[in-house]
């Protein structure tokens, strides 16, 4: 590392940002000595019915396993994000909504306007029978109504679960009956890049196939055609008609239930992350307000979906607990051409811009001709999330797209954590590209080698691990509770394992190296290799398949597949392309295998477990050192796989 990869803290930044190198270094410092009052005085900042009197509760050992933060206190998110603005700021503008086309108008809600949209939809919710603790899917395009869905839940009790508009059916349906939810909220299309999706057809062929259903709750949005079963479909602007723009917030304990949001681990089974309410809110508001260093007033874009946990933690929750200003786009950053999201900005005067490295790369590869021709002048704070940022990336990010003058917050955490665990704060920390830098309040970073063994001193290698509970982190995987256990907190004994690999530098930053598990990163979308085979073996052609993971300019992992087919079925690029559909419809768009590799053979040892070191090696192109293979069964399957790689 030479001084020139380092960027030291703008002195606008340091003298006026709400963190201060000195604030960072005695406000950490105390959270994890004294992390009792530390978080009962920060928990202030929410709107308690009870306040608390108990911050953290919690156990990582099996004999006494169990989390809780503020388990005496009563609250509900619903008023915390909208209703405690309503004396001050109800004409503040907290939703701007852009849509897809560029064309069209944009919408914008201010606090009044979002509390009584959200009161409505709870009362809609209320009058289809939902009751507190009931579960709600919400399978909607990035439009106003899904943030109404989300607090409309929070406010009555409900735990939602929401599932990526890009999901296929089949996924849908097993999310719906994993967690028993009755109800489903979607629309009749979503757009995107000016083409339709088709959400209320997709919920239809789930239905089939997920008995709990019961009431579909469908939001108009383009008009498109679609079915209505009657006594099981509702249209939401006809229910919305029908009741009032009142409805009192439940009164909920902290610990109570918020969300499920599941999400790919290293078995074929998505898992449902659960985030419970109080200690939640408190870690998307303080982050929020932290890292981003967010001011009343300022607009605010995150360019996640609502789908993923991004979307809830930074669009709906974290921001709108602020009292901030929160932009939701309907489309894609790239349509209808690479300025669009720098237009989006200008439009809106967006002065925090948080996205993802994967669409960084796919803007940077179209020229710089598509940024510049943008004002951004408005813009103050740039954030990365979802993957580890390349330094190319980085410094095109940072000195094109913020001309230098924006500090970029590369925030590292995990649907399970919440919010963010690691990330530079933009007064307090000297940036490098592709390091997370610094440790959030209250997280306990450790660094584990494969023996257990923890790495003290610097520099450091190894599986990242946090050694101490933190208010944003799940409480239980829905309906597994020992597979929470054995997931996270099993192969550590005491600490959390988050499945990433990290590096401490000397100077004690913090560096990820992506998943040391069989998790890829698909352009910052997070896909369990297990479930892409699981998907592949239900082929009828197909005997076997082994899924890994490959660098991919744009994607950051690609999708690498190893098939083997049934005996006497002829490999061609004809069924190729038939098992990438195949893929595609089982799971979705996002998981389309980049490469599919037909293989008469898998590498495996003789008690037949596949070496996916090898197939990982052969899928990067790197074939001349794979290592031991003589404890393979059949150590000339290998010589197949290298002589016939795809790429
Ligand atoms: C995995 C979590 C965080 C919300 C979006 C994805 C990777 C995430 C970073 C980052 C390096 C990152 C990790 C993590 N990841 N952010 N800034 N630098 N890696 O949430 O789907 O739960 O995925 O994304 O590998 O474990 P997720």
């Amino acid at each position: 590392m030479t001084d020139a990869d380092i960027y030291p803290v703008p002195t606008n930044w340091a003298k006026d940002a709400r963190v201060d190198a000195e604030t960072y270094a005695q406000m950490y410092g105390r959270s994890l000595a004294d992390p009792g009052s530390f978080w009962l005085e920060q928990a202030k900042r929410l709107d308690w019915i009870k306040r608390p009197e108990i911050a953290g509760d919690w156990s990582f050992d099996e004999q006494d396993f169990h989390i809780s933060w503020f388990r005496d206190g009563v609250l509900n998110v619903a008023a915390n994000c909208l209703d405690r603005h309503l004396e001050k700021n109800a004409d503040t503008v907290a939703l701007i909504w852009e849509p897809d086309d560029p064309a069209a108008e944009p919408r914008r809600f201010t606090y009044a306007q979002l509390h009584a949209e959200v009161c409505r939809f709870a009362n809609v919710l209320k009058a289809e029978g939902v009751r507190k603790g009931d579960r709600v899917t919400v399978y909607m395009p990035m439009i106003p109504e899904a943030t109404f869905a989300l607090l409309a839940c929070a406010r009555i009790g409900a735990i939602h679960s929401v599932v990526f508009g890009g999901f296929s059916p089949d996924a849908l349906a097993g999310r719906i009956t994993d967690c028993d939810s009755s109800v489903l909220i979607t629309a009749d299309e979503g757009r995107r890049g000016g083409k339709r999706v088709a959400l209320k057809a997709n919920a239809d062929a789930a239905a089939d196939h997920a008995p709990a259903l019961q009431k579909m709750i469908v939001v108009k949005a383009t008009g498109g055609d679609v079915a209505m079963q009657p006594g099981r479909d509702i249209w939401y602007h006809e229910a919305a008609a029908a009741v009032s723009a009142d409805c009192p917030p439940e009164p909920m304990n902290a610990e109570d239930p918020l969300f499920i949001l599941y999400t790919s681990g290293s078995t074929g089974k998505p898992k449902g992350v659960l985030h419970t309410t109080g200690g939640y809110l408190l870690w998307c508001a303080l982050t929020h307000e932290v890292a981003f260093d967010y001011r009343p007033g300022q607009v605010y874009w995150c360019a996640a979906d609502i789908g993923w946990v991004t979307g809830h933690s930074y669009i709906v929750y974290g921001p709108l607990a602020n009292g901030g200003t929160t932009l939701m786009y309907e489309g894609l950053p790239n349509w209808p051409d690479a300025s669009r999201i720098w237009q989006v900005c200008d439009r809106h005067q967006v002065e925090i811009l948080y996205t993802a490295p994967t669409a960084l790369r796919a803007l940077m590869r179209e020229g710089d001709e598509f940024v510049q021709k943008t004002s951004r002048k408005s813009l103050k704070l740039l954030g990365s999330v979802g993957e580890p940022i390349n330094p190319e990336a980085w410094r095109w990010y940072h000195d094109v797209v913020g001309e230098g003058r924006c500090p970029i917050v590369d925030t590292w955490w995990q649907t399970e954590t919440g919010g963010h665990m690691i990330t530079p704060l933009p007064g307090a920390h000297a940036l490098k590209p592709g390091s997370a830098i610094r440790p959030f309040f209250g997280i306990d970073p450790q660094i584990v080698d494969a023996d257990g063994i923890v790495q003290t001193g610097n520099p450091a290698e190894g599986n990242l691990c946090i050694a101490k509970s933190w208010p944003g982190q799940m409480r239980t995987m829905w309906g597994d509770h020992e597979r929470f256990f054995q997931t996270y907190f099993a192969t550590y004994p005491g600490y959390y394992f988050s499945g990433d690999g990290c590096r401490r530098d000397t100077d004690g930053d913090y560096w990820i190296t992506g998943r040391v598990d069989d998790v890829i990163n698909v352009s910052g979308h997070r896909m369990g290799t297990a479930e892409v085979e699981s998907a592949l073996v239900l082929h009828p052609l197909v005997a076997e398949a082994a899924v890994v993971g490959f660098p991919h300019d744009i994607k950051g992992q690609g999708i690498y597949a190893y098939v083997t087919l049934n005996v006497g079925v002829t490999a061609d690029d004809d069924l190729r392309r038939t098992l990438a559909q195949w893929v595609r419809k089982e799971i979705g768009p996002i998981a389309t295998p980049d490469a599919i590799q037909f293989a008469p053979g898998l590498p495996k040892t003789r008690s037949g477990k596949i070496m996916r070191r090898i197939l990982r090696k052969i899928a990067e192109g790197d074939t001349t050192n794979l290592g031991d293979i003589s404890t393979l069964a059949d150590p000339g399957v290998v010589e197949d796989l290298v002589a016939n790689r795809v790429g």
